[in-house]
């Protein structure tokens, strides 16, 4: 190589790198489950500058339990090797406080799965695993609570995640750190059967909500989401289908994806919590809103300390509101009482872990 190129190579890499010392932003990310499936998809795009901006410098610490924890050092190798500019400090660890001191996110990713087998025991029943996945969350809370930073946003993704989330949360006994479940998956899952059926662009479907709990009893609501500002439901202007086609179809989507790809979405899950992420740190739009549930403060009749799926916004100082005001017709107060329903019966399951 000519020298001169040489030169000006070197000298570029030399600017960028005082670039970055002396401007970029840092935060500190840290995401448990960092081996698995979902993380394999969500790391990448948490250094890329994507989800947190080009100007913020990202320290990765990555958690898992101490058998797989050595299996992080090939991920931390593909994530060097991605050659992002924002990426900090890539850390692998198998222990909860280090992973999460001073964190400004944490990514609660890891659980353990339905159908595992623990002490000969094959785990199917939602009460055993709110148990088994209960305990992890108690110790993950504590140490969030302790050491993660005083506004540090915690987001759920591993399952059951509102009431994971319930655990950790109460557990964190930390009100000035913000916990949030993810629903943003059904959310998308939601909007694209809308648009699909009202042969719209996705990006007409505006104002999603998923009230309630991540799982089967999930309301996806057709009549407040908007396509291209109108109501969705009266766009489509089809009942039946709604009723009896659309909302199973979105309640079971994470077990079709299971039936036809043999494992849990994972692509479309990371894509879900970066969504997440973007929507709690960016405002949101005039006539949007964002579906995560986080914890009730008692709006639209919700038993207050459930966490719950509801219309978020982020408003222009970077707070979290409830989008109060939203009107439920009968269908929807029905749905509604399913879902609290089993969120309060999960409650009482891990009664003693929640103090
Ligand atoms: N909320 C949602 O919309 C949504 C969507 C899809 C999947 N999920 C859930 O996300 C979770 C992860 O899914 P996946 O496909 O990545 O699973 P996976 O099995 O591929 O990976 C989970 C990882 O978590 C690790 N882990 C388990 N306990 C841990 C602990 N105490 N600390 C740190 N790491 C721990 C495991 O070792 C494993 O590597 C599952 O619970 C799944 O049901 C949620």
């Amino acid at each position: 190589m000519p020298l001169v190129q040489f030169l000006m190579m070197e000298k570029e890499i030399f600017l960028s790198q005082i670039y970055k010392e002396k401007y970029m932003k840092e935060i500190n990310v840290a995401v448990t489950g960092g081996a698995g499936q979902i993380a394999y998809s969500l790391l990448p795009r948490l250094i890329s500058g994507e989800t947190f901006g080009r100007d913020t410098k990202v320290n990765l610490r990555l958690i898992e339990i101490p058998q797989v924890v050595d299996k992080l050092q090939g991920t931390i190798m593909e994530l060097i090797d991605c050659g992002f500019e924002q990426t900090g400090e890539l850390v692998s660890t198998s222990d909860i406080k280090e992973g999460v001191k001073d964190a400004d996110w944490i990514l609660l990713v890891g659980s353990i799965p339905r159908g595992i087998v623990i002490d000969g025991k094959k785990i199917e029943e939602r009460s055993d695993l709110l148990k088994i996945n209960g305990g992890i969350f108690t110790d993950q809370g504590a140490a969030i609570g302790e050491l993660a930073k005083s506004d540090a946003k915690i987001l759920v993704v591993g399952n059951p995640a509102n009431t994971n989330a319930l655990i950790g949360m109460n557990s964190a006994n930390n009100s000035t750190q913000q916990w949030f479940a993810m629903t943003a998956l059904d959310a998308n899952r939601a909007k694209a059967q809308l648009a699909e059926k009202a042969a719209a662009e996705i990006s007409s479907v505006k104002n999603m909500i998923i009230w309630g709990n991540h799982s089967p009893t999930m309301y996806p609501d057709p009549y407040n989401a908007t396509i291209n500002g109108a109501s969705a439901a009266e766009v489509i202007n089809d009942n039946q289908w709604i009723e009896d086609s659309y909302l199973p179809l979105v309640q079971q989507r994470g077990k079709a994806v299971i039936d036809a790809r043999g494992a849990s979405s994972a692509a479309s899950a990371a894509n879900a919590a970066i969504d997440t992420v973007k929507a709690v740190i960016n405002p949101t739009k005039e006539g949007d809103c964002f579906s995560a549930a986080v914890v009730s403060d008692g709006s639209y009749g919700i038993p207050k300390g459930l966490i719950f799926g509801f219309p978020l916004r982020t408003n222009s100082n970077g707070k979290i509101e409830i989008i109060q005001g939203i009107e439920l017709n009968e269908f929807a107060q029905t749905k509604i009482k399913v879902t609290t329903e089993e969120l309060e019966s999960e409650r009482e399951a891990v009664a003693d872990l929640i103090g």
